[in-house]
Parts: structure tokens; sequence; C-alpha cells
């Protein structure tokens, strides 16, 4: 019983420093996160995709809500200037809902950068 609790206490020290190891070493690797573009994608994909369609075409698949904008018309990205693009992620358009709450600045940058990837003109 005794040899019991010692090696269970033993093994209580081991794995919180095996944890703690293992977490350093992490770190050294969780320098390089996932870059703001890759994130903002799955952002797009998870909750503007709902009525902006996962590929930008304004498919919108909320009933009642009527289709945004088309980001894959080449005319549509011509007409925007990123600061619009951004306002309107910031402060909301229509039956568009803020975001400024939900992301930070560097998010919503990154937002306008997706959003500029389905222009169909954009060849570089
Ligand atoms: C609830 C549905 C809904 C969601 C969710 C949504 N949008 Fe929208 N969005 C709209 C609608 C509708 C419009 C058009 C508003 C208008 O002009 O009347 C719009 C417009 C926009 C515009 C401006 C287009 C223009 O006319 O300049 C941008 C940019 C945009 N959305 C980006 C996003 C991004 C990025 C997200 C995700 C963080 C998102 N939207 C989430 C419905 C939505």
């Amino acid at each position: 019983m005794k040899a019991a609790t010692t090696s269970t206490f033993a093994l209580s020290l081991a794995l919180p420093a095996a944890l703690a190891l293992g977490a350093l070493s992490g770190c050294k690797r969780a320098k390089s996160k996932p870059d703001a573009l890759t994130e903002a994608r799955t952002t797009f994909a998870m909750v503007c995709a709902r009525c902006h369609g996962p590929d930008g075409g304004g498919g919108g698949i909320t009933p009642g809500i009527a289709a945004p904008r088309n980001f894959r018309d080449a005319q549509f990205q011509k007409e925007r200037s990123d600061d619009d693009l951004l306002r309107a992620i910031r402060e909301g358009k229509g039956a568009m809902p803020p975001f400024n709450n939900v992301y930070s600045a560097e998010q919503m940058t990154a937002l306008v950068q997706v959003i500029r990837g389905f222009n169909p003109e954009k060849s570089r």
C-alpha cells in the first residue's frame, strides 16, 4: 500500500514535468502560428459563407435573407476600396451585422484579403 502511494506520488511529479517540457518545446514551434489569411479563410467558410456562399458568389444559404454581393464579380471588386469592404465588415451593412466586436482589426483586414481573393481578375 505504501509502495503504491509512493509510486503514484512519483508519477504525479513526473507527469506535470513531462507536460511542462512538452509545452516548452511546443512553444518554440508555436511561433509559426497559422497565418492571418489562413485563419480568415476558415472564418469566411464558417461564418460569412452562411450568407455570402462558400465561394463568395453571394448565393446565400440563409433563407429569408436577400443574396448579398457577388464577390466573384470583377466589376464589384473594382467599385470597392479596401476601406469600403473593411467598413462593411466592421460596421455592418443592410442585413449584415457588424463584426467589430467579434474580430480584431487584423482579422478584419485579413477578411478583406479573402474577399479580394474571390476576384476573377486577380491573376497575381
Ligand atoms: C446574415 C448574413 C450575412 C453574414 C453572416 C455576413 N454577411 Fe456580409 N453582407 C450581407 C448582406 C445582405 C450584404 C449586402 C448589404 C447591403 O448592401 O444591403 C453584405 C455585404 C458585405 C460586404 C460589403 C459589400 C459591399 O456592398 O460593399 C462585405 C465586405 C461583407 N458583406 C463581408 C462579410 C464578411 C467578411 C462576413 C463574415 C465575417 C460577412 N460579410 C458575413 C450578409 C451577411
